[in-house]
């Protein structure tokens, strides 16, 4: 790199080791191992879900990272889901952390519960742990318990969306001195820059990469989110108990959003809730599955954010990540920014 190349490098890039300032989050069903390895190789962080890499897609986890690993030797990351709503799924999700350490996976993204635990497991390893936060008060939490960065979680996101927009995010968390990520609403690279600009170190998308060659969700699931507009997104309780964005389609008009009178006493209390949204998101976790795989499109039932809006055509991964990092640096170098 010369003296007037812009560095598009930032606290997040240097923890993660990659070189573009860009996430492909994790998604429950959607992140099958092709669209990770691409992501990781396109120079961006790709990130393993878990859930999806052996329910979804079928594969023994140290196996699936084991094919991620022989298509692509740069960094990859793994979601820890950390909610402990039953003893079982902890002790598997424990498992799994151990089983990305031994397979070199240095960097966690944490959402749902304390990430304590998987701070003191990978931090003697060298490994980076980041936080899904939705406000202030999770955050300062999250902080508390060690983690090295946080990811915004805005009300524009696909998966759980949060409350508060991208600004308010960053007026509320962007002083506590950890990188922070933007989650949520991005589409296209225009938005990218837009939220780079507001001073996030780096941003997580989940819809864009949804609608590429290498994510094998089905033809209608991806046309669906280039046919759909920001209007069309709507938030449903159905899902896990809490608001998670949908593609308002003719099943989910059927549906409805909200949960029963019974339910809702459930989630109200405080252990009854954990059993409420398990019984919610094993219901759904079949129902998404089958829905993302389905190309017949009858199964209308995917989960997209209002980042739809900016997403026009079904394109490889390594083009959209490249036209995002040279939007950025265009707009570094308009600002006379250089490594110098
Ligand atoms: C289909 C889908 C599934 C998701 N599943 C998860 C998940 O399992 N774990 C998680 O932490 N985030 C999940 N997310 C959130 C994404 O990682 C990311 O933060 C979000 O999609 C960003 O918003 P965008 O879709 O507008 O780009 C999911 C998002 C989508 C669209």
């Amino acid at each position: 790199m010369n003296d007037s190349t812009p560095s598009i490098a930032t606290p997040f890039t240097t923890h993660a080791g990659v070189e573009v300032p860009l996430i492909c989050g994790p998604m429950y069903p959607c992140s099958n191992p092709e669209l990770v390895s691409a992501v990781s190789e396109s120079g961006a962080l790709g990130v393993v879900q878990p859930v999806s890499l052996t329910f979804v897609h079928g594969y023994d986890f140290r196996e699936g990272l084991r094919l991620i690993r022989s298509q692509t030797s740069k960094p990859i990351a793994m979601n820890a889901l950390i909610e402990k709503s039953s003893q079982k799924y902890h002790q598997r999700m424990q498992a799994w952390v151990d089983i990305a350490l031994e397979e070199g996976v240095r960097f966690f993204i944490t959402s749902l519960g304390n990430p304590r635990w998987v701070v003191d497991v990978v931090t003697p390893h060298g490994g980076i742990v980041y936080h899904d936060a939705t406000e202030r008060k999770w955050a300062l939490k999250a902080l508390d318990n060690g983690v090295h960065g946080l990811i915004g979680v805005n009300n524009r996101a696909g998966g759980h969306a949060g409350a508060k927009s991208a600004e308010q995010l960053m007026d509320e968390l962007g002083y506590l001195n950890v990188p922070l990520v933007c989650a949520g609403g991005i589409g296209d690279e225009q938005q990218y820059v837009q939220a780079m600009q507001l001073g996030y170190a780096g941003c997580q998308l989940g819809t864009r990469f949804i609608a590429t060659h290498e994510c094998n969700s089905a033809l209608p699931y991806k046309q669906a989110i280039i046919n759909a507009d920001e209007s069309d997104i709507v938030l449903s309780e159905r899902i896990t108990g809490v608001p998670v964005s949908l593609i308002n389609t003719p099943q989910v008009a059927r549906k409805g959003l909200k949960v029963g009178a019974f339910a809702r006493w459930m989630l109200g209390g405080n252990r009854s809730k954990h059993w409420m949204r398990l019984f919610y998101t094993l219901r759904s976790a079949f129902a998404l599955r089958s829905a993302s795989l389905d190309e017949s499109g009858k199964e209308d039932f995917w989960q997209a954010g209002k980042s739809v809006g900016g997403i026009h055509a079904i394109e490889p991964v390594d083009d959209i990540v490249k036209r995002f990092k040279i939007a950025w640096l265009q707009v570094k170098r308009g600002t006379g920014e250089n490594d110098g």
